[in-house]
């Protein structure tokens, strides 16, 4: 087991989605023992599957050789649906549904069934840290790190401190980081932080001048490609994040700030209930290629 000051044994994923899985890879990729929860079958179902290929598609792309064998990487993670079974972890990240009283209620339930000294940290997009904090009796072990998508590609994590959250767990949740090859970029808590209160208005603005007939997707997300430079377009990205994802914080954003901007447009949520969430579905903005099934 890595010996980092976030210390030696289990460490617990709440989530087994897009952020859940790709988070389990870096941390297994590191050495650790991982415990992931998720109440839905079919999350569980496909989620060792989504963990292979992407473990297989790091290392394609990866120069240095695997520290951990692909089967010792795959054997580290216990699929789970009871949050009871992170009764031993030292810390547990969150990466659940992006909904203010489910993440509530997660908190309340995580501080009820963890160890008194684990830290809690969680994955939100948007929702401030204090918020999730105040459910449990330890807020200065609660903190926000905020994974980039897809987690085992990006070199910085966005660490969100609470008023409450101590040195301590700072230093724990960066030294946990640095242990899975990540530098960390810490910024004061509010609602979406710093990325997610620019970024998430600028994927409903450009989802607004589609629906207002401006340009085609393909073509919003050439002008910030081809015009700006940028790696992708606002609406990949959006894609990227999956729509539901997007319009879930847009909301978050509404309620915490009461601001109008983050009402998400028409067109994003059209898509959204006929199920088109981007890359995960096949289709978003942009169609995307089967997945082959496992
Ligand atoms: N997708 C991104 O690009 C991205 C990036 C950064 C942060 N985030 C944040 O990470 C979190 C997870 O997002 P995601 O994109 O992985 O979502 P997702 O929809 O891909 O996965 C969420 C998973 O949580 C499971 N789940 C549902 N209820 C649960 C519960 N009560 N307890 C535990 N698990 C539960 C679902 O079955 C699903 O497997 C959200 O807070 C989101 O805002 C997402």
């Amino acid at each position: 087991m890595p010996q980092d000051s976030a210390g030696s044994g289990v460490i617990g994923v709440v989530g087994a989605g897009t952020m859940g899985v790709g988070i389990a890879q870096c941390l297994v990729e590191a050495g650790h023992r991982v415990v992931t929860v998720d109440p839905e079958d079919a999350a569980r179902a496909t989620a060792p599957g989504r963990l292979r290929d992407g473990i297989r598609l790091a290392r394609m792309v990866r120069e240095a050789p695997a520290a951990v064998p692909m089967d010792r990487a795959l054997a580290a993670v216990t699929w789970t649906a009871r949050l009871a079974d992170l009764a031993e972890a030292r810390f547990v990240l969150d990466c659940a549904p992006e909904r203010i009283p489910l993440k509530e209620r997660l908190f309340r339930e995580l501080d009820e069934v963890c160890p008194s000294g684990a830290v809690l940290a969680t994955g939100t997009s948007a929702i401030p840290v204090e918020r999730l904090a105040a459910r449990t009796a330890r807020p200065e072990r609660v903190l926000g790190l905020h994974f980039m998508n897809p987690a085992p590609m990006k070199e910085a994590v966005e660490v969100v401190r609470g008023p409450r959250t101590s040195d301590e767990t700072l230093d724990t949740a960066l030294a946990l980081l640095a242990g899975i090859g990540k530098k960390g970029i810490v910024v004061h808590d509010g609602p979406g932080f710093v990325s997610n209160r620019v970024l998430m208005l600028t994927v409903n603005e450009a989802a607004t001048v589609v629906q207002q007939g401006t340009a085609d997707p393909a073509t919003v997300d050439r002008i910030f490609q081809e015009c700006f430079g940028h790696t992708m377009g606002p609406l990949a990205t959006g894609d990227l994040i999956g729509l539901d994802t997007i319009v879930d914080t847009l909301y978050v954003l509404l309620e915490c700030t009461g601001d109008q901007r983050f009402q998400p447009c028409e067109g994003l949520r059209a898509l959204v209930a006929d199920g088109h969430l981007g890359r995960k579905s096949g289709r978003g903005f942009h169609r995307y290629p089967a997945r082959a099934p496992r």
